[in-house]
């Protein structure tokens, strides 16, 4: 799972609770003011031919401010919650299903089941079929065709490099685009010296009478399992999709996806050809309080990536007749120079966490009051964006979504106390911004150690090109390089959240807002603006759908996780020790796909 934008919690809170009005006296407050601005400019510049005045315009120009202050402008548009229509009966029946006691367990067991095998993927593996440490899928594999028997038995597979799986659920109208669900079946390693920190062992899919434990019952366990939970209920009705379901099941999202998603993405490619779906959900931001409100966070983008290799070389010898500066020393340097010229943080409209920000100034009711004017105000004044980006550089989570990131995570040199080093070497990785590139990185890394290899007299090779003189004898090398062969990746393509080309963003918002509701016996409510709010967001890493940009242009990385409150956490050790997750939140991601595949099975906009 990749670190997501959505727990922003670290600003100081001073503030108050906050309410805004109901959606249609917003639709109509919209309406006058947008009559009155008009009228208000209109008669301004006829006041102003007529008497030399902006006083009109001036009046127009406060009026409008102040809309922007009280939050009259809706930049966070929310959707209804949408019901399947077609399936109605359908989606009332399996949620009456979802709400028994023996449908409880069965996903406690399932959940459980999945946990108890442990797929863990490493760095740098070899191989499927030469590395041994594969050999954990194939029981896991076999776990997944027996306790989810309809499923195997009405849906094709294709298994795809041993080990990744491709199911089809076959649609009655081939003419509709399919849908892909993804998740993943590796999970983090648990280090071993880590084990005795478990409440309860991280392979025991261990169930308290609340939570379930283990290793991969959040990342992304509940996934893959939610998934086919939903999909074998589904079966279990007698349900037949009209339009076609792919799954899509990679077993190394933690270490790269190269052998799992990179080769799915191939034979998707091959089946169905390019953008062949009309969405792709995967992994990604989930549902939780932020600033005193239920916020719901799609990642509708990832940033770049890429490791930058620093080399120094320079003649070994003994260390008692040591030059002023070794191959570490000069390294040491390099890397102090990079540290210190980070890349700017200027975050602009163009930022996804900015839309984040709009959704925040308008429906939480704790954000500082100080940073929802920044927010709502940056909208037109110049000064309130200079007073937001204050704001975002003083919190690390926010400034990482805005800015190109780099961190110093490598450092390899010198065999010997009595040897100089002949080789020096430190790995940068780099997350980069939305709105950059990958050769920004490579162009402001150049720039910056540039001097330094003139200073210390060696030649420079950047990515490489040499960028000094052959001819010239030097006293060592300097190398710059994407490190481990090819580990650089350009931010992905933004997903469309307005306009004509929103349908899969506004049925995701939808299904969000109808499976919360359904989940806490909402549904027949009149709708409460704050019940939940979807807003777009970012992921800072990157999942297994960094293969998938050639399948559609609708990426979707969510799964309607509840995260709970900060007090009451109903998942946590994502990545760490205790990893568990409240069995109502299972649930409810049941919930939330089966509400997904019929939504999309009627659907007109996607
Ligand atoms: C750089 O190193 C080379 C090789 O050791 C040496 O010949 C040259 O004089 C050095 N140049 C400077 C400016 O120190
Ligand atoms: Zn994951």
């Amino acid at each position: 799972m990749p670190l997501q934008g959505e727990k922003h919690q670290s600003l100081p809170s001073n503030t108050q609770a906050r309410t805004s009005p109901p959606r249609s006296r917003k639709k109509f407050v919209f309406l006058q003011l947008a009559l009155l601005t008009g009228l208000a400019l209109a008669i301004g510049t006829l006041g102003k031919l007529a008497l030399g005045t902006s006083l009109w315009k001036d009046a127009a120009v406060e009026y409008l401010s102040n809309a922007f202050d009280c939050g009259q402008l809706d930049l966070c548009q929310q959707e209804e919650p949408l019901i399947p229509r077609k399936n109605a009966e359908l989606w009332r029946e399996l949620d009456d299903a979802f709400g028994t006691e023996g449908f409880e367990a069965r996903a406690i067991g399932w959940l459980a089941g999945a946990v108890k095998y442990p797929t863990e993927s490493y760095d740098n593996m070899d191989p499927v079929g030469i590395d041994p440490r594969w050999d954990t899928f194939g029981p896991l594999q076999h776990y997944l065709t027996t306790a989810f028997p309809l499923v195997n038995a009405k849906l094709s597979l294709t298994k795809v490099n041993t080990y990744g799986l491709l199911y089809e659920w076959t649609g009655s109208d081939t003419s509709l685009k399919p849908i892909v669900l993804a998740a993943h079946q590796d999970v983090v390693p648990v280090l071993p010296e880590t084990v005795d920190e478990w409440t309860h062992p991280p392979f025991s899919g261990y169930f308290d009478g609340e939570r379930i434990w283990g290793r991969g019952t959040v990342d992304d366990k509940s996934g893959l399992i939610g998934i086919l939970a939903a999909v074998e209920s589904m079966l279990e009705k007698g349900f037949k999709p009209t339009r076609t379901v792919v799954l899509a099941f990679g077993f190394d999202e933690e270490a790269h996806g190269h052998y799992g998603a990179a080769e799915l993405a191939k034979a998707m490619l091959d089946i169905y050809g390019e953008k062949a779906f009309a969405f792709i959900i995967d992994e990604g931001g989930g549902f939780g309080e932020v600033y005193g409100t239920t916020v719901a966070i799609p990642a509708i983008a990832e940033k770049g990536y890429m490791d930058l290799l620093v080399e120094v070389s320079s003649p070994g010898g003994h260390s008692s007749v040591p030059p002023k500066h070794t191959s570490i020393g000069m390294l040491a340097r390099m890397l102090v120079e990079l540290e210190d010229n980070p890349y700017p943080v200027q975050i602009t409209k163009d930022h996804i966490l900015y839309r984040t920000l709009q959704c925040y100034a308008t429906h939480s009711k704790d954000l500082p009051e100080d940073f929802r004017k920044a927010i709502k105000h940056s909208a037109s004044s110049k000064k309130a964006m200079k007073t937001l980006n204050n704001f975002i550089t003083q919190d690390l989570r926010f400034s990482a979504s805005v800015g190109t990131t780099q961190a110093l995570d490598l450092i390899n040199g010198g065999v010997k106390t009595n040897a100089l080093p002949e080789r020096a070497s430190a790995v940068i990785n780099h997350r980069i911004s939305t709105l950059e590139h990958v050769s920004n990185v490579k162009e402001h890394s150049t720039n910056t150690v540039r001097h330094l290899a003139d200073k210390f007299n060696l030649t420079f090779t950047a990515f490489g090109e040499t960028l000094t003189d052959p001819s010239v004898p030097k006293y060592g090398e300097l190398a710059l390089s994407v490190a481990f062969g090819k580990s650089d990746l350009e931010p992905a393509p933004v997903t469309p959240t307005e306009g004509a080309n929103a349908g899969p963003y506004k049925l995701l918002s939808g299904t969000i807002k109808a499976a919360y509701k359904q989940h806490r016996g909402l549904i027949n409510d009149v709708v409460e603006e704050d019940d939940i709010i979807v807003a777009p967001g970012m992921s800072t890493g990157n999942t297994d759908t960094k293969y998938y940009w050639d399948l559609t242009e609708h990426i979707l990385r969510y799964n309607h996780r509840n995260s709970g409150t900060a007090k009451t956490p109903s998942i946590s050790g994502v990545h760490t020790v205790n990893e568990y997750i409240e069995v109502d939140s299972f649930l409810e991601i049941i919930k939330f796909f089966s509400t997904l595949i019929l939504n999309a099975d009627e659907s007109t906009s996607i």
